[in-house]
């Protein structure tokens, strides 16, 4: 029986959507509008997804100050600031896309900043000299996080209809399921994903759904490295659980610091590129032991570092270089903020914006000078910001496919787009590795989540149209041994009874990661790095389950996620041990230039079993794959048809 019916004896084919925030909203839309019910999971609340923490902007090469400016440059700059590690068709796609996309949000109600003309205001961010960032205040991410949620909201009140047009009674387009942890794809004898096992973080229960499609849309794997800007449920674990059931991995090690982060106990503060972008000034003060408060430091005496470097861009230069000059300032040359107390030289760099006027601060920035006062404790409208480069975002992910079209864009609606290397299962947003080569340019995440999103649903579409047969069809037998699968893995966790703390084994995981994994690599170092989880994937078995309760059990899933990070990490850390050059976001001192002839390519990571319970890695230079029993062959070759390195 074809699947592309809606419902067959009133029983309604969903799809599956993992994940709610911008990437996972946009492809549930955009699944609708072809006509396909949708169940929608989400680990959290979907207006807590990672999305709403996001600052600046979106980017859009809109032009309306006349600058010149055009989805032409916009791409290139898009696969410049990556180091040509994107593949371009769907930048190209993306860049085009990015006007519209702007638009439609506008009409959705995104309370975007605008100029006095009442045009859509734009501000600049890193790695552009143009204004094409749109932005509701600093709290872009929010805006647009509730904006899509609202258009979800309508679609589930929306019946569904059978083929014939008659409604399915108490079936919505939409099913909303918040609080469930996704544990694994559900596989039919051929392999291909018809469903998903997910986890009721309130009753604990396991349960296998049914999906014609599964789409992942579950963010990035920030905490691998403990402390990030991320949320903390941005732990990789579904990506990682896919990976381990055979979907390819790609560029791992490609991992972007943002150069301005408040330093914190618990987490890292985002204090967003648009700071720099309204005009905020990096500094230090030229004594190393000045131990006057910033402000009282007169300008002569400081030390504008990246104006000085960098006097094209100064500020704004692209995040990776911001990072790095910062980093060294303060752990090589020792010329972070004096502490009197400690009587230390901080790892923190002054941001200052008091000469910026406050009436524009509050315009414009008040959602991060809000973050800044409750958390540190001082007024940023009169004190310059001390801040420190944080992990921020996976330009690795899964990876995906694409097709590509005459103009060298996508061909929008080809079941290939966002189509992981298991049939049957896309992925869209951060989880992804498709748009952003080896660095992300600020502001471009909130548009290819949304752009990715803008893709998956049509692919999911057709891909569902063309198959031969539903998961409806997949026998019962397949769900209930997915299901027992999980179960007995979720039983064994909870009897672990060995004398480890998760909490520390992950602790220990973020230090090493963050230290020796980030901003500057070293083989050597690396290979300390690869130890360490080979120990802790040894200790990880002699764990104690720090939790037994039979309902919301957050202990437990700490377990589990815990168990995914490791494996991310080996990915991560063994791809930046192999890639020997310095590209994008991935720094070798000892390789300081990129090399295009051995490393211009994508790094295409297996999971495979290690010695003992370790896990290991198998790169690949080709890999086979099918698309709705299409078969497929990629290359780790990046397409630079559009703009040469
Ligand atoms: O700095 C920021 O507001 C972050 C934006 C981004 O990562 O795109």
């Amino acid at each position: 029986m074809k699947s592309d019916k809606k419902a067959e004896s009133r029983v309604t084919r969903r799809v599956i959507v993992v994940g709610g925030g911008l990437a996972g909203l946009t492809t549930v839309v955009k699944l609708c509008e072809a006509g396909v019910p949708v169940d929608l999971f989400s680990l959290v609340p979907v207006k807590r997804s990672h999305s709403v923490c996001a600052q600046g902007g979106i980017n859009a090469s809109v032009n309306t100050k006349g600058e010149g400016d055009s989805p032409r440059i916009h791409l290139e700059e898009t696969v410049y600031g990556g180091d040509f590690l994107a593949n371009q068709p769907p930048v190209k796609g993306m860049a085009d896309a990015a006007p519209g996309i702007v638009y439609m949000l506008d009409r959705m109600g995104v309370p975007f900043n605008r100029t006095p003309e009442g045009l859509l205001d734009f501000r600049r961010f890193g790695g552009t000299l143009f204004h094409r960032t749109a932005f509701a205040g600093a709290t872009t991410g929010q805006q647009l996080l509730y904006a899509l949620d609202e258009q979800v909201r309508r679609w589930e009140t929306v019946d569904v209809e059978d083929d014939k047009g008659l409604v399915v009674r108490g079936e919505k387009m939409v099913r909303k399921l918040e609080h469930w942890d996704f544990l694994g794809v559900v596989q039919d004898d051929a392999g291909r994903c018809v469903g998903i096992v997910a986890q009721d973080m309130k009753s604990m229960d396991i349960v296998a759904f049914r999906g014609d499609a599964v789409c992942l849309a579950t963010g990035g794997p920030g905490i691998v490295f403990g402390r990030s800007t991320n949320s903390v449920i941005n732990t990789g674990t579904a990506a990682a659980a896919v990976y381990r059931q055979g979907a390819c991995y790609a560029n791992g090690e490609l991992i972007q610091v943002h150069p301005t982060a408040i330093p914190g106990a618990d987490k890292l503060r985002l204090i967003s590129e648009s700071a720099r972008g309204e005009g905020g000034r990096v500094w230090v003060p030229k004594d190393p032991k000045d131990k006057r408060r910033g402000r009282e430091i007169p300008q002569r005496e400081r030390e504008y570092f990246l104006e000085a470097k960098y006097p094209g861009y100064g500020n704004l230069v692209p995040r990776d270089i911001a990072s790095r000059e910062i980093f060294a300032k303060c752990f090589h040359e020792k010329r972070g903020v004096y502490n009197s107390k400690t009587e230390k030289n901080e790892l923190e760099v002054y941001l200052d914006l008091t000469h910026v006027p406050k009436e524009t601060l509050r315009r414009k920035l008040a959602g991060i000078l809000e973050i800044y006062e409750k958390f540190v404790g001082e007024d940023p409208y009169e004190n310059p910001m001390r801040v420190f480069p944080a992990v921020h975002y996976s330009m690795g992910g899964l990876w995906v496919d694409f097709e590509k079209s005459g103009d060298g864009g996508l061909v929008r609606g080809s079941p290939r787009n966002q189509a992981t290397s298991i049939d049957g299962l896309y992925a869209a947003g951060e989880v992804d590795y498709q748009y952003h080569g080896a660095n992300r340019l600020g502001a471009n995440s909130l548009l290819s989540c949304i752009y990715a999103g803008l893709e998956a649903g049509p692919a999911i579409a057709a891909y569902k149209k063309n198959l031969e047969s539903s998961a409806w069809d997949v026998p019962e037998s397949v769900y209930e041994a997915a299901e027992r699968r999980e179960l007995d893995r979720y039983k064994k966790l909870l009897a672990m009874d060995g004398d480890e703390n998760p909490y520390r084994l992950h602790q220990e995981l973020g230090e090493t990661m963050l230290r020796d994994c980030t901003i500057e690599r070293d083989n050597d170092t690396l290979d300390g790095v690869l130890a360490k989880i080979d120990e802790l994937e040894d200790r990880f078995a002699q764990v104690g389950a720090p939790d037994q309760s039979d309902s919301a059990n957050h202990g437990a899933q700490f377990v589990r996620h815990l168990s995914n990070m490791l494996v991310l990490a080996r990915v991560i850390a063994t791809g930046a041990r192999a890639r020997d050059e310095s590209r994008g976001a991935h720094y070798k001192p000892k390789f300081p230039k990129r090399d295009d002839e051995a490393w211009q390519r994508t790094t295409l990571a297996f999971y495979e079993k290690g010695e003992g319970k370790r896990s290991a890695v198998r790169f690949v230079r080709e890999l086979q794959h099918s698309v709705a029993d299409q078969s497929l062959t990629a290359t780790d070759a990046v397409d630079v048809s559009l703009v040469k390195p």
